[in-house]
């Protein structure tokens, strides 16, 4: 579990595909009127070609590329605090790992693999799935990339029952928390209350 304190204010998503993220990204920047940078859609601008395109031209690797240069740049940009959804595979780079570990409140939404089957085991949108075995790609790859998750997260929620709302409002309320202590942290013997 990823216990550092943050200072910059952004809401960052991980989890395996499927698990909702960009839906409950949206959902949270509605609510909160954040702006939102999801980093699969920004790939797709800055390459000018969908994910299964990417990846039948460069393979994984391109698109590993690609996916580092845009979390880079969303790092590097950003002004205001945004709601970042990002792509199942972020973290497997140790960099991209330590930059969502350093941009703000990370949370990890975790879905079985018989949910996950079935949300993407047909989807053709995702490459790393298309293969003749997708539930055992589905279990195998969550089993690797789990602790990968952990280790980014300050939060984490089950989403298999919950709603998009549901959620959504869970890591608000866990945020709220979170940037409040680090504040509190911050000011911690420096700020004299009058
Ligand atoms: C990937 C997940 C996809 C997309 C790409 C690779 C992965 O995003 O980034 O197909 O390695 O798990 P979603 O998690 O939004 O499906």
């Amino acid at each position: 579990m990823n216990t550092s304190t943050t200072t910059t204010g952004n809401i960052i998503l991980v989890g395996f595909m499927g698990s909702g993220k960009s839906s409950v990204a949206k959902e949270v920047s509605r609510v909160l009127g954040f702006q939102l940078a999801d980093l699969d859609q920004l790939i797709k601008t800055k390459a000018g070609k969908s994910i299964p395109v990417i990846f039948s031209e460069g393979g994984e690797e391109l698109f590993r590329k690609y996916e580092a240069e845009v979390l880079k740049e969303v790092a590097e940009t950003q002004t205001d605090p945004l709601v970042i959804a990002t792509g199942g595979g972020i973290v497997l780079k140790e960099s991209n790992r330590e930059l969502l570990k350093s941009l703000g409140f990370v949370t990890w939404l975790k879905a079985s693999a018989e949910e996950t089957f079935k949300r993407v085991g047909e989807n053709s949108d995702r490459p790393l799935l298309n293969g003749d075995d997708p539930f055992t790609t589905i279990n195998t790859l969550i089993a690797e990339r789990s602790p990968l998750y952990q280790e980014v997260a300050h939060f984490e929620v089950d989403t298999n029952d919950l709603s998009v709302f549901e959620i959504a409002c869970g890591i608000i309320d866990s945020a709220s928390v979170h940037f409040a202590q680090n504040v509190n942290a911050d000011l911690d013997g420096k700020a004299p209350i009058s």
